[in-house]
């Protein structure tokens, strides 16, 4: 079950609430999202005390963001445990909810994991459910620490590659504090370009159909006090044209082991743009993001969305999220062609960003080499 109610604020930085968080009011513990499909509109919390809750909400992207996702998923995990579901079907459920960023499964599978092990050291139900949540805590730190880590790493490439500063970067979805536990991937190296007085201008992808660019991006800019402007996905190539751009900045939902990268539908023809350009193409993903099992692009599972977010015009996604609840944008009965997310090969790719460093060209032993290196360095 879910339910809500309306955050207020008015303090600029960080998104007003966190993303993601776990209450134990004496009514049982719950997991608190910040609905990002209400985004920039209002800060609406929704609270999810099952499965099933938790589920539409990620499927509905109520909570989404590949790093995001896998927090959100161990939550999920122990919430079932705390609250004696099924453990089992519960991160069965939640490992399927959508199938390209892999960290999904990995956060879901982290604390499923722990919540067996302590089953089988003896552990009763509330001993295994407390080891289920002590992991997915443990996940949700380390993916705050490793944002940082990402920012620094990302910071010092784009001083190597661009070395007068005063960076004009382009973005495309949304990368920051909302999918993370800390400040995110792409947008984290933005804000550290803005904390060094180096960010000349964040170009943000307004990102079709479900404009995570406009409704989030921007809303995470406008409140850390950076100067960005937003456009039409397809605005990118006269602003590549007029010299505008210095680097293109994303995060990925998936990176398989020879460096292809799944990220949200618009990235790829942005690293053929850049390329043209012989503009930089930076990927910024935790090491949780990579799939060293999945040997190359053409195997990453591409989600389907529904067709209806793209002949309907919804100015929330909730209010679109059954078909004929926006505003029609094409004749009744259209067909629609509506992939979640595209795969960039790793020749187009510049560099790889994680938080135990870079990897650049991309190789299949240098991804390897990156992900096998301790996260502390
Ligand atoms: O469909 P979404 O909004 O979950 O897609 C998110 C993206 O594509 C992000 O760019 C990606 O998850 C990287 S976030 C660090």
């Amino acid at each position: 079950m879910a339910d809500q109610y309306v955050a207020t604020t008015e303090s600029a930085g960080l998104p007003a609430v966190p993303a993601l968080r776990w209450e134990e009011p004496p009514e049982g513990p719950v997991l608190v999202l910040l609905d990002q499909r209400r985004l920039p509109v209002e800060e609406v919390e929704l609270r999810c005390t099952d499965v099933p809750a938790l589920v539409d909400a990620i499927r509905t992207l109520a909570v989404r963001g590949a790093p995001l996702l896998g927090i959100a998923g161990a939550y999920g995990v122990a919430l079932a445990a705390v609250r004696g579901f099924q453990v089992d079907d519960a991160a069965d459920l939640l490992a399927h909810a959508r199938p390209t960023a892999v960290n999904l499964a990995h956060g879901v599978r982290r604390a499923q994991r722990a919540y067996q092990e302590a089953v089988k050291a003896g552990a009763d139900a509330g001993g295994a459910a407390a080891a289920a949540l002590a992991e997915a805590r443990a996940l949700h730190r380390e993916d705050a620490e490793d944002s940082a880590r990402m920012a620094a790493h990302g910071l010092a490439l784009l001083e190597e590659l661009l070395p007068g500063g005063g960076y004009r970067l382009l973005t495309h979805c949304n990368t920051g504090a909302l999918v993370s536990g800390g400040e995110g991937t792409a947008l984290a190296v933005a804000g550290a370009a803005h904390g060094v007085g180096q960010l000349r201008r964040l170009w943000v992808d307004e990102t079709r159909p479900l404009l995570q660019g406009a409704r989030l991006t921007a809303y995470e800019a406008a409140r850390a006090g950076m100067a960005y402007t937003l456009l039409t996905d397809n605005a990118a190539g006269s602003l590549f044209a007029a010299g505008e751009v210095d680097a293109v900045l994303i995060g990925a939902d998936r990176i398989a082991a020879d460096g292809s990268v799944a990220n949200k539908v618009g990235s790829y023809p942005l690293a053929v743009l850049a390329r043209y350009h012989h503009v930089p193409f930076i990927v910024v993903a935790p090491r949780t993001t990579v799939d060293l099992g999945t040997a190359e692009g053409a195997a990453i599972e591409v989600e389907q969305r529904p067709g209806h977010e793209v002949t309907e015009f919804a100015v929330l996604p909730a209010a679109g999220a059954q078909a004929g609840t926006g505003v029609p944008v094409a004749p009744l009965g259209t067909q629609a062609y509506n992939p979640a997310f595209d795969v960039t090969p790793p020749e187009l790719v510049t560099a790889i960003v994680t938080e135990t460093g870079v990897v650049s060209p991309v190789t299949r032993t240098g991804l390897a080499e990156l992900c096998a290196r301790s996260r502390t360095g």
